[in-house]
Formats: C-alpha cells, sequence, structure tokens
C-alpha cells in the first residue's frame, strides 16, 4: 500500500477514535471506489492491525500493530549498556549484516539493530530466514569482549538462556533449546539464534548476535508449517514484542556481566536445565556426516559430547541434531 493512502486511511480512524468510519466515507476521503477501500483495509490487516467490519456501520480499528521503534524500546529498558544505542528500521536486507556494518564503524558495544521485516533475513548454515513485517522481532546485538575466538560459541548458549527466560517471564510458556541455538515450543522452532565474528587469530573485534523470534505469526508458508510456530500460536494471544525485547537485553546484559566476572559454569547449568536434548540418542548431522549416540552434555566451551554406539566419544562443534523418536 502506498505510504500516502495508509496515512490517510489511519489519520481517519484515529480522527474517528475507534468509532466505525463508513466505506463511502473513507472512499470520499481517498478518491476511489469502496472495492479499493476493502483492499486497502486488508493491506492494513496484513501489517497487523486489527480491524473490525460490519455491514452497514463500516470499519473500526481495534488493536494497531506492536512496533519495535527506538522510542517504543528505550521507553521502560532496564538495562546500563546494553540497547542504549538502538537502531531500528522499517525494513532491511538483514540486521545481522547492517550490525557487521556498524560495528565496522565503531559503533558501541551493546548496539542493537533491529528491524520491522527482513527482505533477505539468513540462518545458520546459509539458509534463508522468514522475517515477515511487524510479527516478529528481527535484531542482532553487537558485542565486544576482550576475548579469545573460541570462547564465541558460549555466547549463543548464554543468549539462548537469556531468552528462554525472557520467554518464560513474559508468556509463561516453557521453551526448550535444541543444541546448538534453536529454541522450541511443542517442538517446533519458536527462535533461532545467529552468532558471528569479526576477529583476528587470537581476538575477538565484534561478536554479532543474531535473534530471529516467531512471535505474532498466526500462520507460516507451507514449507515451515511443520516446523516452526510463534509464541502467538503457542499462547493463544498476541505478545507483545517491544516488551520481550526488554526483556531479552535485561537477562542478555545481566548474564554477560555474570559470564565476564564469573566464567560460564553457572550459565552452563541453567543452559542444561533447559536443554532438551541431553541424555537423549540423536542423530548429529555434521558437513562431514552423520553420527548416532547419545548427547552427553556440552563442554565449558559449549562444543557437544555425543557418545556413539562404538563407545567413541565425539566432540561436535557444528551440526543440526535430531532427537530419536524414541528417547522423546
Ligand atoms: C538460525 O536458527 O538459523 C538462526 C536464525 C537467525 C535469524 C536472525 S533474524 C535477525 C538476524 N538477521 C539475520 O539476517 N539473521 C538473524
Amino acid at each position: 500500500m502506498q505510504s500516502s493512502v495508509k496515512q490517510q486511511l489511519l489519520e481517519a480512524f484515529s480522527k474517528a477514535d475507534g468509532e466505525f468510519v463508513s466505506g463511502q466515507a473513507l472512499a470520499e476521503i481517498l478518491g476511489c471506489s469502496r472495492t479499493a477501500i476493502w483492499k486497502h483495509i486488508e493491506a492494513l490487516r496484513q501489517e497487523g492491525f486489527e480491524l473490525e467490519a460490519v455491514r452497514k456501520k463500516g470499519y473500526r480499528i481495534l488493536t494497531k500493530p506492536d512496533k519495535v521503534t527506538e522510542n517504543e524500546i528505550l521507553i521502560g529498558l532496564q538495562t546500563d549498556w546494553l540497547g542504549k544505542k538502538i537502531v531500528s528500521l522499517e525494513t532491511t536486507d538483514s540486521t545481522q549484516k547492517e550490525a557487521h556494518r556498524l560495528a565496522q564503524e565503531a559503533f558501541k558495544e551493546g548496539t542493537v539493530v533491529i528491524a520491522e521485516e527482513q527482505t533477505a533475513g539468513r540462518g545458520r548454515m546459509a539458509r534463508e530466514w522468514y522475517s515477515p513485517k511487524y510479527t516478529g522481532i528481527w535484531m542482532s546485538i553487537i558485542l565486544k569482549p576482550s576475548l579469545p575466538p573460541y570462547k564465541a560459541p558460549q555466547f549463543t548458549l548464554i543468549t539462548a538462556v537469556a531468552i528462554i527466560e525472557a520467554i518464560m517471564e513474559t508468556t509463561g510458556l516453557h521453551p526448550e533449546i535444541k543444541w546448538p541455538n534453536d529454541i522450541l515450543l511443542n517442538g517446533k522452532k519458536v527462535t533461532g539464534i545467529l552468532t558471528e565474528l569479526q576477529a583476528d587469530a587470537d581476538q575477538i573485534h565484534s561478536i554479532i548476535i543474531g535473534i530471529g523470534m516467531n512471535a505474532n505469526q498466526k500462520e507460516f508458508p507451507d514449507e515451515l508449517k511443520e516446523i516452526a510456530t510463534s509464541l502467538a500460536i503457542e499462547k493463544g494471544e498476541v505478545v507483545s514484542r517491544s516488551q520481550l525485547v526488554q526483556v531479552i537485553l535485561k537477562n542478555l546484559e545481566m548474564y554477560y556481566d555474570v559470564y565476564m566476572k564469573e566464567g560460564f559454569t553457572n550459565i552452563k547449568k541453567r543452559w542444561e536445565k533447559y536443554a532438551l536434548s541431553i541424555g537423549k540418542q540423536i542423530t548429529a548431522r555434521t558437513v562431514t556426516g552423520a553420527i548416532r549416540g547419545k548427547a552427553l552434555g556440552i563442554t565449558e566451551e559449549g562444543v557437544l559430547k555425543l557418545l556413539d554406539e562404538e563407545g567413541t566419544i565425539h566432540d561436535i562443534y557444528s551440526a543440526d541434531i535430531e532427537i530419536d523418536p524414541k528417547t522423546h
């Protein structure tokens, strides 16, 4: 929808202050047919507006989309340094790409890039990440810890704990972690984490943590239906994305500070509490092939230990895992 049409429509609804505006009145304001109005109303619905349509009365707005703009996030944000600089975009190809660029431009640690929509969102292993407008949390966080690069995988696990607890706190739902970076509800993916680095051989310059959270999607395209879900689907009601962002940032700042002071041990314990795969029979699909065995746990570095049927223990650095249905 052209933004001037959208503005005119929203102004008309705003003037009506929650009352109905007839299709005829809207058609006159916009100078178009009533059929065209109906199409514009559908476009608003696609953007997350809930509109009621009643014969002979017209249309009225019930709820507006919950935006994730800088202002919405900053008001009520309870952090000392994380998210104090927020770059919020209506649309971008990928917040991850944008955050990489800003990190190189010397944007400070704690900068957050967030978008209402990504046109080329990306996941692990160069997969696409479905990021439709106004429904999810698509954000990338710039951290600059003074650490060697081999510590970076721990940040995926720290972020997972921060996210799980944010979901529990704001929705009452109880997600689980599938190593290394999938957060699941009822066996379907609700959030993915993509941890990327700018580093030289012995020093991290920046860690870019990408978080893709399915918050308010009501449905998914056919190819994702069986494997993806959203908080709104699981809870049966729309969730506040801005509140979730605030709680994720609060938790992540807290765990990051704990990690830098005390190390990973206590966070690892929490991670293991939420982890679905530990102690189960799994198949790990790595770039060099599949290994079947029992997931024993993770190391201090976040590496998965897998005991195969011959009794050999494998260190898994990166893989997709499947849990054997018999051990569910
Ligand atoms: C995965 O599970 O494969 C990780 C998905 C990470 C998606 C997020 S959305 C925000 C950020 N920008 C991107 O392009 N990707 C990450």
